[in-house]
């Protein structure tokens, strides 16, 4: 049962007035008709010096402690970004063994970012949003917007990619709508938890120019585009300082540069000094291994106050955070959302991010989408087409009211007149009688769809573990290789994050990229493969033929992944796509690239001058689904400097648009260019420049295959 919580001062009010007393007035910070900051002001004015440090660190493993004298609630956090994850014991890791904890669980972050539709970034957020606030939920431990540096990092799978400009507009959206339910997120890990391995100490040593225009971008547009109340520290020591007590970033960049005026917390157990986490910018200490009571921001920090060896002034502005926090999200108000559960809508919305979401990596001749009217016999092959993966990772990790798996999916849609024969090909402890089996269900079938990849599994996208080589695991190279040699129609579909695919990504007719595709994501999978649903989604990271091509893997151990506890980011500005096109390097699938069942023609590309303030130049130009069926094209544009004062990266991503047409249909789509798509971070200034230069406008289907170009020149300011 839950205890409702009335504030002292309203109870004698009330009383006052019932027993015909002069009535008490609302204090200040009750009254929804004052100013956010006129009611932070007045209750922070109200708190004792213990009730203030009760404020700034947990009291449980996701709460902080209750004041109810001024009916202050305990605030109830949670992970994460695919969803509401289950409740913990107060004090363990352990499940709390509750019945009523279930969530809808979203496709995975890269899944998501696949999409390239920030609107549904927007449904996703509001959707976990109104399901935080059912479930009674505060702030909500997501968006995770960490820049993949590295295939091999164990937590790609919950990020949104490569591109700083593609994690920015897919974080804002999500941010916007859940914090539109009354919950405020919570945007990690800042910044620079590129890689899980030894992340609790790994110290990062990163050019001031690639940390500006790669790593913090994402978070500058959640702070400063979508809002966001909450942030939280990564693990990680950037410059031989940990993150959550990181001075520069904290204070100097997040709050000073960026005006961020929400709380920042620790990483669960990333605090590590009472000094440095009292004067570095930290607002709110949880997970610390240790009693509560001994928190770095608990007892010790309030002897340090005592002692006047810290100043009071540091712990008002941290309790200031917290309680903008509380009032920004109406926690004291009486009309604050109530939320909903796993409604038919939130199903939806996790439909459509993963029909959205996957790829279509390769399809030749046509192979899909498939016809069940002409086909009798699928053979289904692959141990991913019947595991669940909604709460595996960890933190991520969602107890969902249902998975659809690809098998159950793919049977209910290609209905009753197919015969299905499913076999699993291979396991992790698996033997050779599995893939015996397999390869005579492929024999046997008009069509094999292989579903394997990668799962959740420690070492492979898991969180506190990198994996170790880009390969797919238990034997699949060789497996799949024996299938499509017993039946050449095999389709691959692989779920998980990237892998190496050249043993035999020649010999297969069609291949599809499905991520963790969510709750529904075996009902997204059958529509895609049955054309019910016309792919759309594009990869928001380059896929590298060979693990050794990547940026941060060519300059040894050093730069990745780390010697001596330190990882240096040689490869600086190059990161993803900007390394492979600036290098000549060819990728297995470029960046932004995904097939459609249709085709586009992109054509009269105009560049139309901007006002000079606000916009530079717009780009406009039409598209035409030049096919047979209807379908969606993420239109992307590069610009690519002539003539640059310093390295540039051969071609950046700074706008995309994402266009429904249905055939024969054109639309004119028009992305407007500010300043900042211009700019480059001068590490010696210390300042956003641009060059007077001349400036070449790329408009194309992929970062690889660029339809319309034209030049612009930026006049001097
Ligand atoms: C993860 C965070 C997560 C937290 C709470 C940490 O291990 O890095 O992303 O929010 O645990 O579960």
């Amino acid at each position: 049962m839950k205890t409702l919580l009335i504030p002292a001062v309203v109870v004698l009010s009330l009383c006052a007035s019932v027993c015909g007393l002069r009535a008490v007035e609302t204090p200040p910070y009750m009254d929804v008709s004052q100013s956010l900051e006129s009611r932070v002001e007045d209750l922070l004015s109200r708190l004792t010096l213990e009730e203030k440090i009760s404020i700034i660190h947990a009291d449980s493993k996701f709460t902080t402690a209750a004041i109810s004298r001024f009916g202050i609630p305990r605030r109830w956090l949670d992970d994460g970004p695919h969803g509401v994850r289950e409740d913990i014991g107060p004090d363990t890791w352990q499940s709390a063994g509750r019945t009523d904890d279930f969530s809808t669980a979203m496709p995975s972050g890269i899944c998501l970012a696949a999409t390239w539709n920030p609107e549904l970034g927007f449904s996703e957020g509001e959707a976990i949003g109104q399901e935080a606030r059912a479930r009674g939920k505060d702030i909500m431990l997501g968006p995770g917007v960490n820049i993949l540096r590295t295939p091999l990092c164990g937590r790609n799978f919950e990020y949104l990619g490569e591109d700083p400009f593609l994690t920015s507009q897919m974080c804002v959206g999500y941010i916007r709508g859940e914090q539109s339910q009354d919950i405020s997120s919570c945007v990690k890990h800042f910044a620079l938890n590129n890689q899980e391995f030894e992340r609790g100490t790994i110290n990062v040593e990163v050019s001031e120019r690639a940390l500006r225009e790669i790593y913090l971008p994402a978070f500058k547009a959640a702070v400063q585009s979508g809002g966001v109340w909450s942030l939280m520290g990564a693990y990680n020591q950037l410059r031989g300082q940990h993150c959550c007590e990181n001075d520069y970033l904290l204070n100097k960049i997040l709050k000073d540069e960026w005006g961020f005026k929400g709380l920042v917390m620790s990483d669960w157990d990333g605090a590590h000094d009472t000094r440095e986490c009292a004067l570095n910018g930290l607002d709110l200490e949880m997970g610390t291994e240790k009693k509560y009571d001994d928190f770095y921001l608990a007892q010790p920090y309030l002897d340090l106050l005592k002692s006047g060896e810290l100043p009071p002034g540091g712990l008002d502005e941290k309790v200031r955070r917290n309680l903008r926090v509380m009032f920004a999200t109406h926690v004291f108000d009486a009309g604050r959302k109530t939320g909903s559960i796993n409604t038919a809508a939130h199903e939806a919305v996790a439909r459509r991010v993963a029909e959205e979401g996957i790829v279509l990596l390769k399809n030749e001749s046509h192979t899909l989408p498939l016809d069940a009217t002409k086909l009798k016999t699928f053979a289904i092959i692959g141990e991913n087409a019947t595991r669940l993966h909604a709460h595996g990772g960890d933190s991520s990790g969602i107890k969902a009211f249902y998975e659809i798996n690809p098998l159950d999916g793919i049977v209910k849609r290609a209905g009753e007149k197919v015969n299905v024969i499913y076999s699993e090909g291979y396991q992790k402890n698996g033997g050779a009688d599995l893939a015996e089996r397999a390869i005579a269900a492929a024999k046997a079938a008009d069509v094999v769809i292989y579903i394997g990849g990668l799962n959740h599994d420690k070492g492979l996208d898991c969180e506190g573990a990198d994996r170790t080589n880009m390969n797919l695991p238990y034997g699949q190279d060789a497996l799949i290789q024996k299938i499509v040699a017993a039946n050449p129609k095999t389709i691959v579909v692989l779920e998980g994050t990237m892998v190496e695919m050249d043993a035999w990504l020649g010999k297969v007719p069609a291949l599809l990229q499905a991520w963790y595709p969510g709750m529904e994501g075996g009902n997204a999978l059958a529509k895609v493969l049955f054309g019910d649903v016309n792919p759309s989604g594009k990869l928001p990271a380059t896929f590298p033929k060979k693990l050794s091509d990547s940026p941060a893997s060519v300059f040894g151990a050093y730069a990745y992944p780390g010697t001596n506890g330190t990882v240096t980011y040689a490869e600086g500005l190059l990161v993803g796509y900007r390394w492979f096109d600036t290098k000549n390097i060819e990728p297995q699938f470029p960046f932004g690239f995904g097939l459609s069942y249709t085709t586009f023609k992109y054509s009269y590309l105009k560049l139309i001058p901007g006002d000079g303030m606000n916009e530079i130049v717009t780009a406009q130009f039409e598209i035409e689904n030049t096919g047979k069926v209807a379908g969606a094209e993420v239109a992307q544009l590069y610009v690519h400097q002539k003539n640059p004062a310093l390295l540039r990266p051969e071609k950046e991503l700074k706008g995309f648009q994402k266009v429904f047409l249905k055939p024969g249909e054109k639309q004119m789509v028009s992305i407007p260019l500010k300043q900042a798509a211009f700019e480059y971070y001068d590490d010696g200034k210390k300042s956003w420049v641009a060059d007077n230069d001349s400036f070449e406008i790329l408009i194309g289907s992929s970062s690889r295959d660029l339809r319309l170009r034209d030049n612009f020149k930026l006049a001097e300011k």
